[in-house]
């Protein structure tokens, strides 16, 4: 990924990796496909669409740029805990982001949610990108031929030929997302071969591990996304619902500060940010 200008304004280029010894016209169907996927949609919680060229030797897809980088380096590398409020209005953005996915017609599903595929702005704001893996649901389910993914947010019915895919695959990776985002580690962690990984889905049947830090409130929203039973996990639509709920809740016992004064703190917590976003620029462009 790099960044371009284009008509006045930053861009991120997306290039593919492309060299003498693929086919070319196997590098340009994924690439029209990810355009395919991605070119209609339009929300405030997706990177915007720009433009792409399908010509060897610059394929590549042009977006809106997000100066914050991804969530992932946000949370793993300069480990920013975020205070609660925020890490809420977070999970709040990525599941309003997930609906609209979800509510297109046919059902788009992202299919690689991960911390990695989640941009930020400078206040904190997140975007979902990278729709390489999106697929239109045409009918009640996807088809596992083309499978992939990231296997530690794999749902379950994703090891198992058996089961059917739906939207509710990016349900189950939102879940471990939100664990992120409270102060968790990333999925599966100690875990390091898909056999194992295979073992602890299918056979234990244990779910990601939720830490004692997260808020009694939020345990239940993430335990859902978590049901093994996908038919039983809830639609993106009720997951931002029951955050809204569980954030009305939070401020009404004043685990979180009311309106006025999140405002200020809200501002306090962007300017601290922005001042250690300054003092490590360029460490890791
Ligand atoms: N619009 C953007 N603005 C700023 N940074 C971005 C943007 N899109 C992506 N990035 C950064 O670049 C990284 C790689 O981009 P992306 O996820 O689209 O490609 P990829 O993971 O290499 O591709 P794929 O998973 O399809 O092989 C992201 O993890 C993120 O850090
Ligand atoms: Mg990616």
């Amino acid at each position: 990924m790099c960044r371009g200008r284009f008509r006045d304004e930053e861009v991120a280029i997306k290039q593919l990796f492309w060299d003498n010894t693929m086919r070319e016209d196997v590098v340009m169907q994924d690439l029209a496909k990810e355009v395919e996927s991605f070119r209609h949609l339009r929300h405030k919680r997706l990177v915007t669409f720009i433009g792409a060229c399908l010509e060897i030797p610059h394929p590549c897809i042009v977006t809106e740029y997000m100066p914050g980088g991804s969530l992932h380096h946000l949370l793993h590398v300069r480990k920013l805990q975020l205070p609660l409020l925020h890490a809420i209005n977070m999970c709040m953005q990525l599941a309003d982001g997930v609906r609209y996915l979800h509510s297109q017609n046919p059902v788009v599903v992202h299919r690689d949610l991960k911390t990695q595929n989640v941009v930020l702005d400078l206040n904190l704001n997140v975007k979902l990108c990278d729709f390489g893996l999106t697929e239109s649901m045409e009918r009640t389910h996807i088809s596992k031929k083309n499978n992939g993914g990231s296997p530690r947010y794999m749902a379950p019915e994703l090891f198992d030929c058996k089961t059917k895919i739906t939207e509710k695959v990016d349900l189950w990776a939102m879940g471990c997302i939100f664990i992120e985002i409270f102060g968790g580690t990333l999925p599966y962690e100690s875990i390091n071969s898909l056999a194992e990984l295979t073992r602890e889905l299918l056979v234990h049947k244990r779910p990601p591990s939720l830490p004692g830090q997260i808020p009694d409130d939020l345990k239940p929203i993430i335990s859902g996304c978590h049901n093994f039973d996908h038919r039983s996990r809830p639609s993106a639509d009720q997951v931002f619902e029951q955050l809204a709920e569980c954030k009305r809740h939070m401020r009404q016992v004043g685990a979180i500060p009311d309106a006025t004064t999140s405002k200020a703190a809200c501002r306090s917590s962007e300017a601290s940010a922005r001042s250690r976003r300054s003092r490590t620029a360029g460490a890791g462009a």
